[in-house]
């Protein structure tokens, strides 16, 4: 039994204050609610949302990380100070990162070796361009970024890993996938990780959806058989849309 995880990506929105007052509009609708809900915060409100959630079912994300240790990396955060922080999850290789600041797939996965490693949960993002998409490439864009990005990846680590499947061309764009669309693709990516390790934990590893999901559409895509929870960018900024496909 996979447990719906559905995770906000505020991406580069929300000071500390309107961090705060969506973590108030939010933290008691959510603690009858059997979905995990992440909140994937910029850095600089981290803490702040950390104390806030304190009692809460929330759980607290990052959106990148780096894959060193420490040391002479100017800007960048590592996981010690993610998880002195008390933070759960971290997103690793969004297509954004990969798009704008050249995230290759070997980054992507020493960023998963890292987070893996100090016990942060990885929330691994994967998608195809339209390009890959409409000359039929989808299956094995996804699949060559999936064996990439878990190379070194054992099959105990692999279940603290989840998987967001976000197509590119549906990020941001007000297209989704169709939700059969998506589940065929999130299936696919379920039998790689078979091939990779066996079918107990390609049963066991949550795989979600990301594109242009909100309230309206959050049913009829969290219904499908292979599709484990969502991740949220634009219908995550405001509380009550956030909730409602919390509430799918
Ligand atoms: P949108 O929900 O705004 O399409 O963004 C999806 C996404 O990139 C989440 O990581």
């Amino acid at each position: 039994m996979r447990i719906p995880i559905i995770a906000g990506n505020w991406k580069m929105n929300k000071n500390v204050d309107e961090a705060l007052e969506f973590v108030n509009q939010l933290k008691n609708e959510v603690n009858e609610t059997d979905v995990e809900v992440v909140l994937c915060c910029p850095f600089i409100a981290l803490s702040e949302v950390k104390k806030a959630i304190e009692g809460t079912k929330v759980k607290l994300g990052a959106q990148n990380m780096h894959w060193e240790e420490s040391g002479a990396y100017t800007g960048e955060i590592s996981a010690d100070m993610l998880l002195n922080i008390g933070v759960d999850y971290v997103i690793i290789g969004h297509s954004e990162r990969r798009q704008y600041f050249n995230e290759t797939d070997e980054i992507v996965n020493l960023k998963v070796k890292k987070a893996v490693a100090k016990g942060i949960k990885p929330i691994l993002c994967i998608g195809e361009t339209l390009e890959e998409r409409e000359s039929n490439q989808t299956f094995e864009v996804v699949k060559t970024q999936t064996v990439k990005a878990l190379e070194g990846i054992t099959e105990e680590d692999l279940k603290n890993i989840v998987i967001a499947y976000e197509p590119i061309w549906a990020i941001g764009t007000g297209k989704t996938a169709s939700s059969q669309d998506a589940n065929a693709v999130i299936a696919n990516i379920r039998e790689v990780v078979k091939e990779l390790y066996n079918e107990t934990v390609s049963e066991v590893v949550r795989i979600q959806y990301g594109g242009s999901v909100k309230s309206a559409n959050a049913t009829e895509i969290m219904n499908e058989s292979d599709i484990d929870g969502a991740l949220v960018g634009g219908a995550s900024l405001e509380a009550k849309e956030f909730l409602g496909i919390v509430h799918f």
